[in-house]
């Protein structure tokens, strides 16, 4: 969820209310407190209620789990259950921490149950600040950027593109035995399409095209051996393949030196194949943001569960001793 922006006069009527009613709650647990000349812990009046409040909306945080899956459930938007998800959940804090009487509090259920809830509010603190700068940073810093679900067979299909252009254009290195040659050579009237992306104005798009394939080109054995030997595996492998060809700074120093020891009439492959692990890197970069945008899910939702859990517990519990 974005916060700010074109959408900051939907938040604004929420953040005013939230804050509005945390100060009344603080007001009241101020005056309890400097009336009782202690600190009001979650069997005070104003504990207690802050303590129902806080329940009430760790269960409404819950629901957002099954409106997301269960189909007809679809009572309002998504963007509205997020946004009341979020602001409440913020709300829920300093409720909660005055029901725990600012954190002075025994037992170890009370312990549990206060530390889920502080991971939960923590994790969801962090998920959110996440959604507010990865899209646009990728935005920035990917312009390749594919369905993630579909990086390995984009980048498989980039190689085998890649591929074509180096055996139909690079000749072989006389010391190789077998390996790369396995499949056989294209034609040398054939031709390679081959994907670019292209960036004007910012807008970016990828672009096709359509390079000849004439004949081999002598002297080139040493661009067909950077191929399999570094380019190949980056491509299919990305980062996991542990090539040296993820450091951007460690591409543009060998693709210049690749670039200097071959002819001239090598650089349409040399361009690509660094282009095609420019892209490469993109797709990794993309993966790890994926991983920052979605990850801390994996933490949320879990504690999430185990606080409605220990909630569950600790209400029957706390009545039956009060
Ligand atoms: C007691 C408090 C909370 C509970 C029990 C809770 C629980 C959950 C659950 C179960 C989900 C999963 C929804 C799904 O996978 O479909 C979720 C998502 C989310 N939570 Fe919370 N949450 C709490 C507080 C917060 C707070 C304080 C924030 C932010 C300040 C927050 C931010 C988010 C966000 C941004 C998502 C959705 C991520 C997405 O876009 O898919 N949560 N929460």
């Amino acid at each position: 969820m974005r916060i700010g922006g074109k959408t900051w006069h939907r938040d604004l009527p929420w953040i005013v209310a939230m804050v509005l009613l945390a100060v009344v709650a603080s007001g009241f647990y101020l005056a309890e407190y400097l009336a009782a000349g202690r600190l009001p812990g979650g069997s005070s009046r104003t504990g207690f209620v802050c303590g129902v409040i806080a329940g009430g909306i760790v269960v409404f945080e819950l629901l957002l789990w099954p409106r997301r899956r269960v189909r007809s459930w679809r009572l309002g938007s998504a963007q509205a259950w997020l946004r009341a998800h979020v602001w409440l959940g913020l709300l829920a804090l300093p409720l909660a921490l005055m029901h725990a009487r600012l954190l002075f509090i025994g037992g170890w259920l009370n312990w549990a149950l206060t530390a889920l809830f502080l991971a939960v509010i923590v994790s969801g603190i962090w998920g959110l600040a996440v959604q507010q700068w990865i899209p646009g940073w990728m935005l920035e810093q990917v312009p390749a950027e594919t369905i993630y679900e579909q990086i390995d067979h984009v980048a498989a299909q980039h190689c085998r593109e890649a591929e074509r252009l180096v055996r139909g254009m690079c000749v072989a290195d006389p010391a190789e035995h077998g390996g790369d040659d396995a499949a056989a050579d294209p034609d040398p009237d054939d031709h390679a399409v081959i994907t670019g992306l292209r960036s004007m104005t910012g807008i970016q798009g990828k672009v096709l095209q359509v390079v000849q394939i004439h004949a081999l080109i002598p002297g080139t054995a040493a661009v067909r051996r950077m191929f399999f030997a570094e380019v190949k595996p980056y491509l299919l492998g990305g980062r996991r393949s542990g090539s040296s060809l993820a450091s951007r700074a460690t591409s543009v120093r060998l693709f210049a030196a690749l670039r200097d020891s071959s002819p001239t009439e090598a650089a349409v492959v040399i361009d690509h194949l660094e282009r095609t692990c420019d892209i490469r890197r993109q797709f990794d970069l993309q993966a790890r943001l994926h991983g920052w945008l979605h990850g801390w899910l994996l933490v949320h939702v879990p504690l999430s569960v185990a606080l409605g859990v220990l909630l569950a517990v600790h209400v029957p519990v706390a009545l039956w001793y009060w």
